[in-house]
C-alpha cells in the first residue's frame, strides 16, 4: 500500500517547509508540492499539521532483569507505549549478568523482541564482564550480529559495573573495530560508601537516593571515562547525564578533541528532586540513577539542547510497578532505598513533554525538537538517513503531529504497563495524530491501529576506520 500525506508542515533537523509525501514499499518516494497520488494511494490530509520524521529512543529497557526483579513492559507494551507517544524506533539495553555469555545475552535479548516489538530497534551490547574470551565473543556480536555500540556501567558494582581494567579493554576493542561506546557514569565506591553513611544515621527513605549519589559522584564518572576515552581515541555517548558538572567535564574533553556525545532523559528535563521527597514512599516512584536533581539542573539541560552541548534526549524507560516493585525498599516494611528498583516509566511520554514544555514554551525549536529526539541519534549510532530524515529513500518512518490538541497525562490512559505515570495530570499541548512505521499506519486519530510485531530489528555495521 502507498501514502499520499498532503499538505503538511514537514520539520526537519534542518528546516521546516511546506510539502507532500508519497511513501511506496516502505521508503519515501518523493516530496514536493504538488505531487500526484499513486492510483492506490491512501489519501491523508496534513493541512494544519507537522510532519516530523519517527523519533528514535535511543536508550530504554525492556527486558531488564534487575534489582531482584525484572522491569515491567514487554515489547508488545513497550513498543506500543513508544509508538502512541511519536516514537518509531527503539535502541534497547541489553544488559547481561556478569556470569552470562555475551553472545546468548544478545540472542536472548533479540528474542524478546522479534514478532513482538512493533517498532523498529535495535540493541546496545552491554559488557558486563572482559575476560580472555570476551573479546572474541564482541567481534562476532558486532560482524555477526548487527551490533555496533556497546555499554559500559561504571556504577552499580558487583551488578553490571565494570572494574577499570576492564573498561580499558572494552574501550581499546571498540576503537579497532569502529564501533561506540555508550557508558553510565558514576563513581561505583563513593556511591557504596556514601548509602553505608546514610544508611548508619538512619537516612533510609526515597529521598535519600539523591544524596547518596550526588552530582560530584556523577561528574567524577564522566571524567573516569573522558580519561580512558582520550587515552584510547575511542568514541564514546554519555548516557542519561542529568547535572551541571557533569555536562561541564564532557564539554571540556570536548574541546580537549576526545570523541563524547552527551544524552539526557526526559525525566531530568521536567521533573526535580522535589518529587523524590512526596511523603507516604511515593518519591520511590521518582528514583533513578543518576538521580533527578534540583531544578537548576534541568533548567541547564534545556539550555545545553538549545546550544549543543546536550546531543540527543532519550527516556532510559525501566518500568516498575509501584505498589509492588518500588515496595521493595520500603523503609515500613524494614527496607531501605538502596533497595527500590532503579528506573522510571516514560518512553510513551518523551516527545509530549520536549514539545510541551521545550518547544511550547520557548525553550527549544521545533528543529532541535526533531534533532535531539531523532536525527542525531540516528547518525550517532549508524541508522541515518534510513531514520531521523525525511528524505527520499529514507523508510516512511513518519509522525502527523496535531499541535493543537491538548490533554493531560495519567496512567489510567497509557499503554505503558506499569500502574503508575511519573507524570500524573501533566497537561500536554500536541499529539502524535498519525504514525507509520516503514509506511505501515501503527496509530491513527491518536487511537493503535497497528500491526502488533511487525517491527523489524535494524543491522548495523561498523564505521571505517582509519
Ligand atoms: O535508574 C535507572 N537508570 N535504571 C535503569 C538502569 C540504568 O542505569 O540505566
Ligand atoms: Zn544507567
Ligand atoms: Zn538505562
Amino acid at each position: 500500500m502507498s501514502l499520499f500525506i498532503r499538505n503538511g508542515t514537514v520539520v526537519t533537523a534542518e528546516a521546516t517547509f511546506m510539502a507532500d509525501l508519497i511513501c511506496e514499499n516502505g521508503l519515501i518516494t518523493a516530496i514536493g508540492t504538488e505531487l500526484t497520488a499513486p492510483l492506490d494511494a491512501e489519501i491523508i490530509d496534513a493541512t494544519g499539521k507537522l510532519v516530523f520524521p519517527g523519533f528514535i529512543d535511543p536508550h530504554v529497557h525492556i527486558y531488564l532483569p534487575f534489582m531482584g526483579t525484572y522491569s515491567k513492559d514487554d515489547y508488545a507494551t513497550g513498543s506500543k507505549a513508544a509508538l502512541m507517544g511519536g516514537t518509531t524506533t527503539l535502541i534497547e539495553m541489553c544488559c547481561p549478568s556478569r556470569s552470562e555469555d555475551p553472545l546468548e545475552a544478545i540472542r536472548l535479548w533479540k528474542s524478546k523482541a522479534e514478532g513482538i516489538s512493533s517498532c523498529d530497534y535495535t540493541f546496545h551490547m552491554g559488557v558486563t564482564r572482559f575476560d580472555d574470551t570476551t573479546a572474541d565473543a564482541l567481534r562476532t556480536i558486532v560482524s555477526e550480529e548487527g551490533i555496533t555500540s556497546f555499554k559500559v556501567f561504571l556504577a552499580y558494582k558487583g551488578a553490571f559495573g565494570i572494574e577499570d581494567p576492564e573498561l580499558y579493554h572494552t574501550l581499546s576493542l571498540a576503537k579497532e573495530l569502529g564501533v561506540i561506546v555508550t557508558a553510565h557514569c558514576e563513581n561505583a565506591d563513593l556511591v557504596s560508601e556514601t548509602q553505608k553513611k546514610l544508611l548508619a544515621e538512619g537516612k533510609t527513605g526515597p529521598e535519600w537516593h539523591e544524596p547518596s549519589r550526588p552530582i560530584t559522584v556523577e561528574a567524577e564518572g564522566c571524567h573516569h571515562l573522558m580519561t580512558f576515552a582520550e587515552l584510547t581515541g575511542a568514541e564514546v555517548y554519555v548516557v542519561h547525564t542529568s547535572c551541571i558538572p557533569a555536562v561541564e567535564v564532557i564539554t571540556a574533553a570536548r574541546k580537549r578533541g576526545v570523541k563524547a556525545w552527551v544524552e539526557t532523559v526526559a525525566p531530568y528535563l521536567t521533573l526535580d528532586h522535589s518529587y523524590a521527597e512526596l511523603p507516604d514512599f511515593e518519591g520511590a516512584k521518582y528514583v533513578m540513577s543518576p538521580p533527578i536533581r534540583a531544578k537548576e539542573h534541568g533548567d541547564y539541560l534545556w539550555k545545553c539542547l538549545a546550544d549543543g552541548s546536550v546531543d540527543t534526549v532519550g527516556t532510559d524507560h525501566a518500568p516498575f510497578d509501584f505498589l509492588t516493585q518500588k515496595q521493595m525498599g520500603n523503609p515500613a516494611k524494614g527496607a531501605n532505598f538502596t533497595l527500590i528498583p532503579n528506573g522510571l516509566p516514560s518512553v510513551e511520554e518523551r516527545v509530549k513533554l520536549l514539545y510541551t514544555e521545550g518547544v511550547c514554551q520557548g525553550r527549544i525549536d521545533l528543529q532541535i525538537l526533531v534533532r535531539c529526539a531523532s536525527t542525531q541519534a540516528a547518525k550517532i549510532f549508524g541508522l541515518y538517513p534510513r531514520k531521523g530524515a525525511i528524505e527520499v529513500g529514507s523508510d516512511a518512518d513518519l509522525v502527523i503531529w496535531d499541535p493543537t490538541w491538548t490533554g493531560e497525562i495519567s496512567a489510567a490512559t497509557h499503554s505503558m504497563a506499569t500502574d503508575y505515570s511519573a507524570f500524573e495530570g501533566r497537561a500536554i499541548q500536541g499529539r502524535a495524530e498519525t504514525v507509520t512505521v516503514r509506511g505501515q499506519i501503527m496509530v491513527r486519530a491518536g487511537m493503535w491501529t497497528g500491526d502488533t510485531g511487525s517491527g523489524t530489528f535494524l543491522h548495523r555495521t561498523p564505521k571505517v576506520t582509519s
